[in-house]
């Protein structure tokens, strides 16, 4: 008996036009899934998920449903489940969901906790609360999990401090850090879907606008990327030396925040770290700022001293909220959650092929090294990074060069110099 829990079963169909419409864009991952359905490595086991709720991730879904798997999903973050997407998967085979937009707090966990109760083999998440619930809340279950799969620096910095503190029970791979993971996803992705946030929340223009990026990772890159792309004066605000100097390279003007909340007109937090936009910002920008958040907490924002000190809010569209500060209106996108999620509706499927061809692999390794693992953080082998390459270069119609036998030897000699 499924035991599902979505908002608006009636929107389904709506949904399957979406995933289907994904479908065609993630060719990558299409030919994993018809691997998997002839190759069935799932057979038998539970997967539980905490995944934004997209018609991307429903492609996943069905990737490992017909790899053999149930499938068991609930959201990672309140605001981003694509309730139609959801109803769609609710009525799939193999598939059960718990999730809908706008799910409170205490809804949150609930689902999660319907995640829990499913006995996952493999879990899979972005941000890490799955994890985190079953270590806390479920340890009974750590025993027989085969491992996990992790999709977001913020879930990887926290697994790395589970490792340190002793606390990491079962291997968890680090999706995240393959290269056609954070080197596409966080800067071609977040690029383009934090802009798409910001325009559908607030119908901005860019061009001349000074447009405030906050951290400078890939995610940053990819932001600063194509503000100015879209005519920005790009500022970039970092506290590490390195990538402060790498903005500055790629031709940014660089400078502490506190400095830049004089200039800005629109800012973006992209750094996984907690009030980098705090109160005393705020109080310094010029009337009419725009805030956005694109890292994976809702807490990059100083939300909470914003809802208590401005002196009144509202909302004046959907995604979009009015704050009076000191006689200034301060806007905020998304409430100060994952913009391009909230606002928007997250990377396009074309990038996130890459990514989840990352999860799908991710799951079959571990299974196919079940009990050879040590309990930590794992990164899969290059040769995955390059089969996932190779798929979608086969899924776009490119064909490139090999290297020749000469090639070869070449690169692996070392007796000839100048
Ligand atoms: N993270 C960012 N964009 C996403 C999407 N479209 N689906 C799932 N997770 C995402």
């Amino acid at each position: 008996m499924k035991a599902s829990k979505v908002k608006y079963p009636d929107q389904a169909d709506q949904g399957r036009l979406n995933v289907e419409l994904a479908e065609r864009n993630m060719g990558a991952l299409m030919q994993v899934r018809k691997r998997f359905a002839k190759e069935r490595p799932f057979h038998g086991l539970t997967i539980g998920m905490a995944l934004h709720v997209t018609k991307e991730t429903a492609v996943l879904v069905r990737t490992l449903r017909d790899g053999g798997a149930r499938v068991v999903i609930t959201g990672c973050n309140p605001l981003s489940t694509q309730d139609d997407v959801a109803a769609a998967l609710a009525q799939e085979e193999g598939v059960e969901v718990f999730a809908h937009r706008g799910e409170s707090k205490d809804e949150y966990y609930a689902f999660l906790r319907d995640v829990v109760m499913s006995k996952p083999d493999i879990t899979i998440d972005d941000g890490c609360d799955l994890v985190t619930e079953i270590h806390q809340n479920s340890p009974e279950l750590l025993e027989s999990i085969i491992g996990g799969c992790e999709e977001t620096t913020t879930g990887v910095l926290r697994l790395r401090a589970m490792v340190k503190a002793g606390m990491l029970k079962y291997p968890v791979v680090a999706v995240n850090d393959n290269k056609t993971k954070h080197l596409m996803d966080n800067y071609y992705g977040t690029g383009q879907s934090t802009l798409d946030g910001l325009l559908r929340a607030a119908n901005l223009l860019f061009a001349g606008k000074t447009l405030v990026v906050i951290g400078y990772g890939s995610c940053g890159k990819g932001v600063a990327l194509r503000g100015r792309g879209m005519g920005a004066n790009v500022i970039v605000a970092e506290v590490d030396a390195f990538c402060a100097l790498q903005a500055r390279m790629d031709g940014f003007r660089v400078m502490p925040l506190s400095e830049a909340v004089k200039e800005g007109d629109i800012y973006v937090t992209v750094t996984g770290n907690v009030h980098v936009i705090d109160w005393q910002h705020i109080l310094a920008m010029k009337d009419g700022a725009v805030l956005a958040n694109s890292g994976h907490f809702d807490n990059e924002i100083n939300m909470k001293a914003l809802e208590e000190h401005s002196d009144s809010k509202r909302r004046v569209r959907p995604c979009l909220d009015e704050y009076t500060v000191h006689g200034k209106n301060i806007f905020v996108a998304g409430e100060g959650r994952l913009v391009n999620l909230a606002a928007a509706e997250g990377h396009p499927s074309e990038v996130m092929s890459l990514s989840f061809c990352g999860q799908a692999l991710a799951c079959e390794y571990l299974v196919k090294n079940r009990g050879k693992l040590a309990a930590g953080v794992v990164t899969l082998p290059e040769q995955v990074d390059d089969e996932i390459s190779q798929l979608q270069l086969k899924a776009m119609g490119l064909k490139i060069d090999c290297l020749t036998d000469e090639q070869r030897k070449y690169l692996t000699s070392w007796e000839h110099g100048t």
